[in-house]
Formats: C-alpha cells, structure tokens, sequence
C-alpha cells in the first residue's frame, strides 16, 4: 500500500509553521504522532524534528476545487493511516477555526487542509508511545533506540549538541585553532582506567588499545608546530559506568603553545560563555570564580564541589584529637580527620533516613556516621555520654547548632572523611531539595598537588595525569616532599560535575623522566610505553598545555537531562552494553584464529 516519494518535495517543516504561513502551499513529509476519526473530519498531528503540524483531511466535496476528486481521496486514504506511518502531503495552511486553537503548540494557530496525500511508508505498533515522558523502561528505550530518538525531548538534546559542537569550532577556529584527527588504533595513553584493547591480526599476539584521550597525540602535535590544535573526539575508558560516565564519550580536547595556565583558562572560560550564551542564551560573568583544591575538599569534602547551596562541611579535628569517644580520638590520632556537617533543621529525622545517610557514608568508605539531634535540652545522641560538656559546647560553636539540628561526623583518613561526609551533603541536599533549579554554578579548581599516595599499589600515583608539570619553584621538593608539590592544574566544575581538566604539559625530557620515576615507572618501562613521547621532547618541545571538556556531561547539564545517555544518540547501559544491536557479543571461531586468539571458557 505504501506509495513512491515520486517527484514529490518536502517545502517546509511540520514544526517550522505559523500564522505567518497561512495561505501557502506546503508540501510536508513526517510520521504520525496521532489520528483522530471525528466523524467526517480527520485530524492527523504530523511529526517532523522541528515539532508538530495539525493536517486535517475533509471528505466535503468542493464543487468549486479543481481538487475535489483527489481531496476525496486523500480522506478515504486516510481512514487506513496508524500510528508512525511516514506521510507526504500537499495542501494549504489554513487559520484554525476559532475556539480550536492550541496555545501550548507552536504551531497551534494553523491547520493544514490537505489536498494530496501519499502514504510513505506503514509501521508495526510500536512498543511505546512516541511521546516525552512516557513511562518506558529504559532498557525497552535502549533496544528500540530508533524510536525512543524520534521523541521531541531527545532531538531537541541532539540538536542542542550539534550546535554546542558549531560554537565551539568557530570559536576555536577563529582563534587559529586547528582541528586535527589523531589515531583510534593506538598505544594506550594512561589517564587511570583501563583500556581497550584490540588484537592486531597482522602482528599477532600484539594489541592496540582505543585512546582514553588524545593526550599524547596533541602534546605531540605541538613538538611538531600546530601552536594550536582541537577535536572533538571519541574516548575509551574501561571504567565502572555512572549516570555521568560513558565507556565511549566526548571531549572538546585542546592544546595550545607558548601558554601559561592563565592562557588556557581564560581562552577556554570565553569559550564556555559562548557554550552557554548560544545554547541556553545565559551570559555568563567572567572570570569564573576559582577555588584551591584544598579549600574545595575542606569546605565541600570534594574536588568537584556542587557550589549551589551551603551545607558546609567543618573540620572539628582539633576540637576532640583528646576526646573521650574513642571513635574520634583514635582516628585523629592515626594521622585522620573528623569533619562535621550541621543539616539545619533536620532533627526530626528518622531511624531510617539516618541509616540511608549511614549507608551513603558507608559506601564511600566511611566506618560509620555518628549523628547528634540538638533539642531544647540539648545533645540527643548515642555518642552524647562519651563526650565533655566542653567539647559539645565547641562543636555547637563551630557547626552553628540550634535547636532543631542535626550534626552528621565522619572521622577517618583524611580522604575518606572528606569523600564520605562530602557524598552525605549531596544526598541531603537533594533529599532536603536545597538546590536550586536552573542555576549554573562554575567554579575553577586550581592548585592541585601533583602526585597523591596509592594505600593499594604502595606508590605515588599522579593526581592528574603523568605528563603535567609541576610548579617550577616546586620541583626541588619533588624528593623531600613529594605530596607538597604542586601541579600546574585547572579543573572546571560545573553544578558539581567535573566537565573538564588540563594543565601546563611538562615539556623538558629530564622532568618527565624524573616525574615517571617518582610515579614507580622504571626507565625500561617508560621507554616501553612512553619512549616515542620522551624522544619527541627531547627534539625542541615548546612549553605548551591544555585543557580536555566533557562534551556529554557539558550538554547534559545544558539539556537538564538525568544522564548523560539522553545527549548521545546511541549509547551504552550502565553495563557497558548496546542493548539495540546486542554489542558486545560472541564471534565466530574463525574470527578469533585470525587474531591468533583463544578463549579459557
Ligand atoms: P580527563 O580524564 O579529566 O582529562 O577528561 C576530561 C573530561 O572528560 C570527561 N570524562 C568523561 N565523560 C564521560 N564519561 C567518561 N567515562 C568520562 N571520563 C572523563 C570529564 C573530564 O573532565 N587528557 C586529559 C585532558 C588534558 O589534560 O588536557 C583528560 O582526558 O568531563
Ligand atoms: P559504635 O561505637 O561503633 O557503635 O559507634 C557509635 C556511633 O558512631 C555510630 O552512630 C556509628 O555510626 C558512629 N561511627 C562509628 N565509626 C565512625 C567513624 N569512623 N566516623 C563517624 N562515626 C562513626
């Protein structure tokens, strides 16, 4: 029944008209968001990416239309038409008859009377309505990803990211930025997940891994004169999935020569302005506020603090080092800390969100979560009889407590009471709905130290990523006292996300050899994995740095969407898996000879 496109061509968008149009001819090609059957008139809202249009198929005979016949037959056509079949149509737009007009539509004020219609194409019911907010199943979403793509919320997010992607090649191109592709098939780039990997059938035994970022390639570029390079560009990282992190994803990776840090944040804070100002038409103030590592962790217990509402964290260490709760004291002791936090209000809490708020301490590495509720009386807590009357008088003071309190401890190493209390206040904040909507908060980390202690692998490992430079007034500490140097590293935080890093590159072959050594990798091993990359530096390496941004996470954040999966058009589940075309799956066995590989199992 489906009919040939013939010389037929599409003049407008569904979703592009309005009162402006009426009297026109148009020529419309979409599917079929819904048919309804009045009777004698039928009303089809016809679906393109731009939105909706109302087509409406008359069966009256005009006596006065040249087009009477086919009008006539355009309608009885239409009594076939289901839902998702692909139409063409030719007709008038028309003003809607008044009283019939749809405010919440674009194109609400018109109507289209059709003369002409040519069914496309049909469709099998789908497995869920065409529609946002549509109670799906995700994974149902997943595996009919085509149908799940044809929903306005989801093209509007993949419209948003094409234009985030056209800002920022103009901005950079204007900036004598070159774009340029570096290799898929590669040596890995550490950047702390795993990689992966793909066998080589020519070299067998051999594997190239998927980059986790071009980091080298573009340092690379530089050694080689490019001055200023971009991509936008896939990553790899075989890494534990969240709703903010992909197995493949993108960055806006740039590098630059001749720069300092100063360079890069302010070339790239413009850039993030101009993100912003086209994508969500918000100007945002420059410079963007900026905040030390060491601020960010004492005050947020994080790197990437969520900056839109209080909720701070307090360091009360000092206050109970001699205390008689054991908890406390044993902790400080070890070298550890004991921060605070003071949920104003919240004494009321029960048993149970006190266990959700342990439990969210908990699986952060946190022991425990010991709480005080302040009541007119005073201190209501289970660890209340351990503690001197002079010590709950100092906590009160610097958490601030009143009546009505609730004050959450965690006391542990240093990162863990940090990281644990820090993943408490978020889910607080969200339980308590204290942050704000539409709201962008950005704030630059800098000062980050260099290297941090590995407890697991017992060795130094870098903070970033092996290839920053430390401060140059720091590097005679690197052997004395390696956790106090300090790196040449920015990250930009938005609304608590981390959508970007960089830092100034080393580019001198003696400091990088040093820093690889510092970081347990022995000279035989660097030039095994990194020996192209010292050469490199060692032929007239420019002082250069950059900078990589999350595009997935940036644009997630613009759209408001929950996960990064609703700005990518085809991605992965949280189990690293593409449920539409049931990747990754088995081979053949003659496939795995090629490759000169066999299974265990
Ligand atoms: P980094 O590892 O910090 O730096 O990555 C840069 C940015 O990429 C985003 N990102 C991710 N987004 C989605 N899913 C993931 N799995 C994922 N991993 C990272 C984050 C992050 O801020 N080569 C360096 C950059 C540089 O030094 O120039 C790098 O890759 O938003
Ligand atoms: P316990 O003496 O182990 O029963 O702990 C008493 C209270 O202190 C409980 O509410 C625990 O959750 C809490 N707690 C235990 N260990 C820690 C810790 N490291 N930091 C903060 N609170 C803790």
């Amino acid at each position: 029944m489906a009919e040939n496109l013939g010389e037929w061509k599409r003049s407008r968008y569904c979703g592009e008209l309005t009162a402006a149009n009426i009297g026109a001819e148009v020529t419309l090609m979409g599917w079929v968001q819904k048919r309804r059957d009045h009777g004698g008139l039928i009303f089809i809202d016809l679906r393109d990416r731009e939105g909706l249009a109302q087509i409406v198929f008359n069966p009256a005979v005009d006596a006065a239309s040249p087009n009477r016949n086919i009008r006539g037959q355009a309608h009885e056509k239409a009594h076939h038409i289901r839902g998702e079949f692909v139409l063409a149509v030719k007709g008038t737009v028309s003003k809607r008859p008044a009283g019939t007009e749809n405010p919440a539509l674009k194109t609400g004020e018109i109507e289209i009377l059709v003369k002409e219609l040519k069914i496309l194409n049909e469709s099998a019911t789908p497995p869920f309505l065409i529609e946002d907010n549509a109670n799906v199943d995700e994974s149902v979403r997943l595996k009919y990803r085509y149908l799940d793509l044809r929903r306005p919320g989801l093209q509007k997010n993949l419209i948003l990211r094409h234009q985030v992607c056209k800002v920022v090649r103009d901005y950079l191109s204007e900036r004598h930025f070159l774009e340029i592709e570096t290799p898929i098939l590669t040596k890995s780039t550490p950047e702390g997940a795993r990689d992966y990997l793909v066998p080589s059938r020519l070299s067998p035994g051999h594997f190239f891994a998927l980059p986790q970022s071009p980091q080298l390639f573009k340092q690379i570029l530089m050694v080689s004169g490019f001055d200023r390079y971009f991509q936008i560009v896939r990553c790899f990282r075989d890494e534990d999935l969240r709703s903010d992190r992909q197995p493949e994803f993108t960055q806006i990776d740039a590098e630059m020569s001749f720069v300092d840090r100063e360079d890069v944040m302010g070339l790239m804070e413009g850039l993030i302005a101009g993100i912003f100002k086209s994508a969500v038409d918000i100007e945002l103030k420059l410079p963007f506020p900026r905040m030390s590592y060491t601020e960010a962790v004492g005050r947020y217990g994080l790197d990437n603090p969520d900056t839109r509402f209080g909720l701070e964290l307090k360091d009360i260490t000092a206050l109970v080092k001699d205390s008689g709760f054991k908890v406390f004291a044993d902790a400080v002791k070890k070298g550890g800390l004991v921060k605070a936090l003071n949920a104003a209000g919240c004494a009321e809490f029960s048993r149970k969100e006190l266990d959700e708020l342990t439990s969210v301490a908990n699986s952060y590495g946190a022991k425990g979560l010991a709480w005080v509720k302040i009541t007119t009386e005073g201190w209501q807590s289970p660890i209340a009889k351990f503690l001197a009357d002079t010590e709950k008088d100092g906590i009160n003071k610097a958490l601030d407590a009143k009546a009505g309190d609730l004050l959450l401890f965690v006391a542990d190493i240093p990162k863990t009471a940090n990281t644990a209390l820090g993943r408490v206040r978020l889910d607080l904040a969200k339980g308590l709905n204290l942050i704000p909507k539409d709201t962008f908060n950005l704030v630059w980390i800098t000062d980050f130290p260099l290297l941090e202690y590995d407890e697991e692998e017992k060795r130094f490992v870098a903070v970033h990523h092996p290839f920053t430079s430390p401060l140059d007034e720091d590097i005679e500490k690197l052997d004395a006292a390696p956790l106090l140097v300090m790196a040449k590293a920015y990250d930009l935080v938005l609304n608590g996300t981390e959508i970007g890093g960089g830092s100034i590159r080393i580019h001198r072959q003696d400091i990088q050899s040093m820093i690889f050594k510092k970081l347990g990798i022995g000279e035989e091993e660097a030039r095994q994995k990194f020996g192209f990359l010292l050469d490199a530096l060692s032929f007239g390496a420019p002082p250069h740095g950059g900078i990589a941004f999350g595009l997935d996470r940036l644009i997630s954040i613009l759209c408001g969407a929950e996960s990064i999966r609703d700005v990518i058009a085809f991605p992965k589940t949280q189990k690293a898996t593409c449920l539409m075309t049931d990747a990754p799956s088995t081979v053949d066995k003659k496939q795995l000879d090629a490759l000169s590989l066999r299974l265990k199992t």
